[in-house]
C-alpha cells in the first residue's frame, strides 16, 4: 500500500515554518525549513513489515542552487548529500523516488539540509510498503 505524510501534519516535525504561498501543494502547505546545514524535516511513516520500500519525496525548489540533504531512515543515512535539484519555480513540485530499508510498524524518516541554504520545499513523503491494498484503503 501507499500511504501519504504531510510536512504540516503532527507527527511530522519541520525544523522551519509550515507556508502555503506556493501553489501546488498537498494538503494545507509545504515545510519551507530553516537556511541552514542540518535544517530538517521528519516523518514518522509505518511499514507493513520489515524489508524495503520505496519513499517518494515530494519538494519544490525555485532558486538555482543545488538543495542537497541527507536522507536518514531510523538515524542512519541512505543517502548523503542526495541531490533536490532546482523545479524551476517554488510552484512546480518534484517527486524524488528511492528505495529504503525499513523496519515493521513504525520509522523515521528525515531530511536534513547538507547546505547553508536548508532543504528545498518539502510537502509530502510517500512510503509504498508493496502489501497490497487492504480494505478500507482509499
Ligand atoms: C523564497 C521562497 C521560499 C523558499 C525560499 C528559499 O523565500 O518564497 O518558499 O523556501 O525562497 O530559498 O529557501
Ligand atoms: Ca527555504
Amino acid at each position: 500500500a501507499t500511504t501519504r505524510y504531510e510536512a504540516e501534519t503532527a507527527p511530522a516535525v519541520c525544523d522551519g515554518a509550515i507556508e502555503s504561498n506556493h501553489a501546488g501543494y498537498s494538503g494545507s502547505g509545504f515545510c519551507n525549513s530553516s537556511n541552514a546545514v542540518g535544517a530538517s524535516s521528519q516523518f514518522t511513516v509505518n511499514a507493513a513489515s520489515a524489508g524495503t520500500a520505496t519513499l517518494a519525496i515530494r519538494y519544490a525548489h525555485g532558486g538555482t542552487d543545488t538543495r542537497s540533504a541527507d536522507i536518514l531512515v531510523n538515524g542512519t543515512a541512505v543517502e548523503a548529500a542526495s541531490a533536490f535539484s532546482a523545479t524551476g519555480a517554488w510552484t512546480t513540485w518534484s517527486t524524488k523516488t528511492l528505495t529504503v530499508p525499513v523496519n515493521a510498524g513504525s520509522n523515521t524518516i528525515r531530511l536534513n539540509a547538507s547546505t547553508a541554504a536548508g532543504l528545498a520545499n518539502i510537502d509530502y513523503v510517500e512510503l509504498s510498503d508493496g502489501t497490497p491494498p487492504q480494505q478500507g484503503d482509499g
